[in-house]
């Protein structure tokens, strides 16, 4: 039963590796697009560019079981994702766990417009599947700690929304057992932690961990995208990073059917260790 992975060479792809290594599971191969990149991985290892469709279909020669981990490329993985389906069916995938967004049905959040093209093409593929509807990373949010820490204020647009933050690694790990163990076929898993928190209680936990007091500072979306951009952000970028906090404001991702500590048999991390962790290492450099 050989497994394969897409963005093998990401930060989630190489947690799902190194899950299904410690799984023993010996059958799994590394899709990348760069060689170079996917070196360290310790698994065998073939190139797969989505921009390059006649890569894939060699690619997934003899693969039974494709995670797709969704590409990082705003506006073209609706068009990149349906190359890859299209090769598994040619080459013959028996089945499909596709990383997807969390509510990507009816979720508001502009990035879920890809997602449902996605999740589209690959039911109408008729190669059975799962999606696992991920939730956001808390890691999307300790990425300004450092910015924080120096400014004496965690800044954002979410208001009191409140948001179902897990680790990056307990996506990892749901996938790892979604790919590992029977009876996913068809399912539709809704991802997210097992508790909601605000941006003023990710602040609180960066004061606890730091001992400095950083209070939540909470910006109009306008204003919060155009700190960003003078971080240096590209436009588009910061203003669809304020456009999400805003979406969050109103709980469009929040879910609280607990799936992911489901999946996982186990809590999932909270957000205050992960943001800990974060602190540390920041505070080390
Ligand atoms: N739930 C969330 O909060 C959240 C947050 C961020 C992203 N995401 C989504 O989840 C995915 C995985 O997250 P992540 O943290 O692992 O992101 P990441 O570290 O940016 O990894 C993205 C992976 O996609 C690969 N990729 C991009 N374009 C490609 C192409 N044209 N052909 C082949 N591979 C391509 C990248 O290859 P390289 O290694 O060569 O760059 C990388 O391995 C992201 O890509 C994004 O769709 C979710």
């Amino acid at each position: 039963m050989t497994i394969a992975i897409t963005g093998a060479t990401g930060q989630l792809g190489r947690l799902v590796v190194a899950g299904l290594k410690k799984k023993g599971v010996s059958d799994v191969i590394g899709l990348a697009r760069s060689a170079d990149k996917a070196k360290d991985l310790g698994i065998p290892v073939r190139i797969a560019d989505y921009d390059k469709p006649e890569t894939l279909a060699p690619a997934l020669a003899g693969v039974n079981t494709l995670l797709l981990i969704s590409g990082s490329e705003f506006g073209k993985r609706a068009a990149q994702h349906k190359a890859i389906v299209t090769a598994a069916k040619k080459a013959g995938v028996q089945k499909i766990v596709y990383t997807s967004i969390l509510h990507a049905d009816t979720s508001p959040i502009d990035l879920a417009a890809e997602h449902r093209a996605s999740e589209a093409e690959i039911k109408a593929s008729g190669i059975p599947y799962t999606f696992l509807r991920n939730g956001w990373y808390t890691e999307n949010y300790t990425g300004s700690i450092g910015g924080a820490l120096n400014a004496g204020a965690f800044i954002g647009s979410a208001g009191n929304g409140t948001l179902s933050l897990a680790a990056r690694r307990d996506y990892a790990d749901a996938a790892v057992a979604v790919l590992t163990t029977p009876g996913h076929d068809g399912k539709v898993y809704e991802l997210g932690g097992d508790a909601a928190v605000s941006l003023a209680d990710f602040a609180a936990a960066i004061s606890a961990a730091s001992n400095k007091r950083i209070p939540y500072n909470d910006l109009p979306q306008a204003e919060y995208a155009k700190i960003l951009g003078s971080f240096g952000l590209p436009t588009f970028l910061a203003e669809a990073i304020a456009g999400w906090d805003t979406q969050a404001a109103k709980g469009a991702l929040r879910d609280d059917g607990k799936q992911l500590s489901k999946l996982i048999g186990r809590p999932t991390t909270p957000m205050a260790e992960t943001v800990a962790e974060a602190v540390r290492a920041q505070l080390q450099q």
